[in-house]
């Protein structure tokens, strides 16, 4: 599938509504995150899902399995198409989210981040994780699965090996892609859209090659046809 998610990171209400119209054509999936989120709220989500467009509401919840259920449920009446959660959070919470969604009529897809990629090893250790990087962000998606969730976020690098061990269904949403004429910003592990696609992802988060592109059209356009030359193989 390699759908692309743009990033709407912004305070800004008026660049997040001018972003989305002016990819529109496209029909990609918009990516609202706490700082647009805390900034304005339900009705920016408004604003983007009444344009057409569908939604992953990245809000990352990590809470008592009550408070992170029904926020997933409130989301999910928002009419989001994306939601997350922290596996971190545990069985009970993950379970009690994905059961909040039970009787909805078109869910949208629960997702689960394992660890955030701004971690490396040594903070790890330091909130008590001993076991190698890799191990832990597979024991989470493992546990997102077993937990009823749709798939997990992680690095393009990590998609083989949680769709080896967790199936080819379970699906993979990758930030950390920069096409090879884009700047790299502060993004470290980067991946190639078409390196993702051949990886195996099912989406990747693109933000700044698009949305700080002189012409976000452009870069839009660039990045979905290296994405259909890697589909065609
Ligand atoms: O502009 P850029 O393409 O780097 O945006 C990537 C988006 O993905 C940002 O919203 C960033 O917060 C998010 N993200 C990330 N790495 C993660 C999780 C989320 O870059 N591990």
């Amino acid at each position: 599938m390699s759908k692309v998610i743009v990033a709407l990171d912004t305070s800004d209400r008026m660049i997040a509504r001018s972003t989305v119209d002016e990819l529109a054509s496209f029909r990609p999936w918009f990516k609202i995150g706490k700082e647009l989120f805390v900034s304005h709220g339900q009705k920016i989500v408004e604003d983007v899902v009444s344009a057409g467009a569908h939604v992953f509401l990245d809000l990352k919840f990590h809470d008592i399995p009550n408070t992170a259920a029904q926020a997933t449920r409130a989301a999910a009446e928002l009419g989001v198409r994306m939601v997350n959660v922290h596996a971190s959070g545990g069985r009970t919470m993950m379970e009690a989210a994905a059961n909040a969604l039970k009787d909805i009529s078109n869910p949208p897809l629960l997702i689960a981040v394992t660890v955030l990629t701004s971690m490396g090893a040594d903070e790890l250790r330091e909130v008590g994780i001993e076991a190698p990087l890799e191990q832990h962000v597979l024991r989470l998606a493992t546990l997102a699965k077993e937990s009823g969730l749709n798939g997990v976020v992680c690095s393009a690098r990590e998609v083989r090996l949680i769709k080896e061990h967790l199936g080819e269904d379970f699906l993979t949403i990758t930030p950390g892609i920069r096409p090879a004429w884009s700047t790299t910003d502060d993004q470290t592990r980067i991946t190639t859209p078409a390196d993702a696609v051949k990886l195996g992802t099912d989406f990747m988060v693109i933000g700044r090659p698009i949305t700080k592109h002189k012409r976000p059209q452009e870069g839009y356009a660039l990045i979905q046809e290296e994405i259909d030359a890697a589909l065609r193989g």
